[in-house]
C-alpha cells in the first residue's frame, strides 16, 4: 500500500504534526510550508523534508493526500478551504476558526468536497481521556449532570504583542486558545449535550500592562494586546446539565492547572495536569482519579497510566492517518469544532453585553 503523503503548513506547533506523521508506518511528510524562510529551512533540515514552500498554494500542486493546517487562527479558514478545494483532506489545529461563521464555511467546504476535515482536539487522545471515555461508555458514572473544567495559568501569556494577543488574528485570548481544549474534552465525555444558554465574563488585568508573560516567544512591545487574559462562564444544556468553565493566561494563582471534573449519578472523576513551571510540558504531572461509593464507604480510585508529555498531539495525527486509510470518520470531526465555536461566540457576546446569551 502506498503511504499517505502529508504536507504541513506552519512550523510552530506544526512540528508535532510532522512527528505524528513520521511515527506512523503508513505515512510520510513530503512537504512543509512556512512564511518564515529561516524557520522553514531549519525545520526542513531537522525532519528531513525536502519540498519546502513559502506559498501554500504552490505546495498544493504536489500529489498530497492530506495537509495539516497549523497557522494562526485567522488563516485556518482560508487555508483549510484552499486545501479542500485542491482535493486534500485536512487536519486543522484548534480552534476551528476565529468565529463560528468562519468555521461553518470550512465545514461546508469539506462537505462539498466530500473530504475529511478533522480538528486537532488532541486532549481527547490523551491516555487519561481515552480511559475516562471508556468508563463513561461503560456507564461507570451514570448520568453526568455537572462538570467543572478549565485551563488557568499564573504567568502564561503567549508571545505578548504577537498574533496570539491580537483579536484580529487570534479571535480572542485564553477562552479561544486554552478553554477550547477542556470545554471540548468535557463535553465529549458528557456525550456532547446540546448547549442552550451561557453567562460569561472576561477580564483583561495583566496583559495590558505587559505583565504575566509566559515562557514562549519574544515579546514585541510594539505589538497589541486587545484580548482578554481571563474568562469565566457557566453553560446550561438542553438535558439540564451544567458546566462551569474558567480560562486564564495570567492570574494570581499557585501554578498552571488544566482540569476537568465530572460529577455523575453513580461516580465522579477528576482529570488534571499540574505544571511545576507554567507552560513547560515536561514539568507537568497528569493524574486521573475516579470517585465512587462502595459498601457505604467513599472510595478514591487512582488510575496509573503511561504519561504522554505531548498531550495526545502525536496520537491525534496518527488517528487522522488511520481514518484516511480506513475511510472512517475521525473521533474529532470539524463539526465538533464548530459546536464549540458557537459556544465561544456566545460567551464573548455574553461578556460584552453583561447578559445571558442563548446558544444557536
Ligand atoms: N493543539 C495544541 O496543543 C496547540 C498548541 C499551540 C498552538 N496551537 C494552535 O496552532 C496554531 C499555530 O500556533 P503556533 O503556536 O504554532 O503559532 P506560531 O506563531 O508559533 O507558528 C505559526 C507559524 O505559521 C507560519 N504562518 C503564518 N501564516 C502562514 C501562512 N499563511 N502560510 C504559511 N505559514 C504561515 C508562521 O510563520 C509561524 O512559523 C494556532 O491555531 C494555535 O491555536 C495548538
Amino acid at each position: 500500500m502506498a503511504k499517505i503523503k502529508a504536507g504541513v503548513i506552519g512550523a510552530g506547533i506544526g512540528t508535532y504534526h510532522i512527528e505524528g506523521y513520521q511515527a506512523h508506518e503508513d505515512a510520510e511528510v513530503v512537504a512543509l510550508c512556512d512564511l518564515n524562510e529561516e524557520l522553514l529551512a531549519e525545520t526542513g533540515e531537522e525532519y528531513g523534508i525536502e519540498e519546502l514552500f513559502t506559498d501554500y498554494e504552490d505546495m498544493l500542486e504536489l500529489d498530497l493526500d492530506c495537509v495539516s493546517v497549523c497557522v494562526p487562527n485567522k488563516f485556518h479558514a482560508p487555508l483549510t478551504i484552499g486545501c479542500l478545494k485542491a482535493g486534500k483532506n485536512v487536519l486543522c489545529e484548534k480552534p476551528l476558526a476565529r468565529t463560528a461563521r468562519e468555521g461553518q464555511r470550512m465545514v461546508d467546504a469539506a462537505e462539498k468536497a466530500g473530504l475529511t476535515l478533522m480538528i486537532q482536539f488532541n486532549n481527547r487522545f490523551r491516555p487519561e481521556a481515552k480511559m475516562l471515555k471508556g468508563h463513561v461508555d461503560a456507564g461507570t458514572f451514570g448520568d453526568i449532570y455537572f462538570a467543572r473544567c478549565g485551563w488557568i495559568r499564573r504567568n502564561g501569556i503567549p508571545g505578548w504583542g504577537s498574533w496570539f494577543t491580537s483579536e484580529e488574528v487570534a479571535g480572542g485570548g485564553p477562552l479561544i486558545d486554552l478553554a477550547v481544549h477542556m470545554l471540548d474534552l468535557t463535553m465529549w465525555l458528557m456525550g456532547n449535550p446540546e448547549p442552550e444558554l451561557c453567562l460569561a465574563s472576561t477580564y483583561s488585568v495583566f496583559g495590558p500592562q505587559m505583565e504575566g508573560l509566559g515562557p514562549w516567544g519574544t515579546p514585541d512591545p510594539k505589538g497589541t494586546f486587545d484580548v482578554e487574559d481571563m474568562a469565566v462562564g457557566m453553560l446550561k444544556f438542553a438535558g439540564g446539565q451544567t458546566i462551569l468553565l474558567e480560562a486564564s493566561w495570567a492570574s494570581r494563582i499557585k501554578r498552571e492547572w488544566v482540569y476537568s471534573t465530572l460529577m455523575g449519578t453513580e461516580a465522579g472523576a477528576s482529570l488534571e495536569r499540574v505544571f511545576a513551571v507554567d507552560g513547560i510540558d515536561d514539568t507537568a504531572i497528569d493524574t486521573l482519579e475516579i470517585y465512587t461509593q462502595e459498601q457505604d464507604e467513599a472510595v478514591d480510585r487512582v488510575v496509573k497510566l503511561e504519561p504522554d508529555e505531548a498531550m495526545g498531539r502525536h496520537t491525534a495525527v496518527q488517528h487522522f492517518v488511520d481514518c484516511l486509510i480506513e475511510g472512517e470518520e475521525p473521533i474529532s470531526p470539524a463539526t465538533d469544532g464548530l459546536r464549540i465555536m458557537k459556544i465561544l461566540d456566545a460567551m464573548y457576546k455574553s461578556a460584552d453585553s453583561g447578559r445571558a446569551v442563548k446558544i444557536k
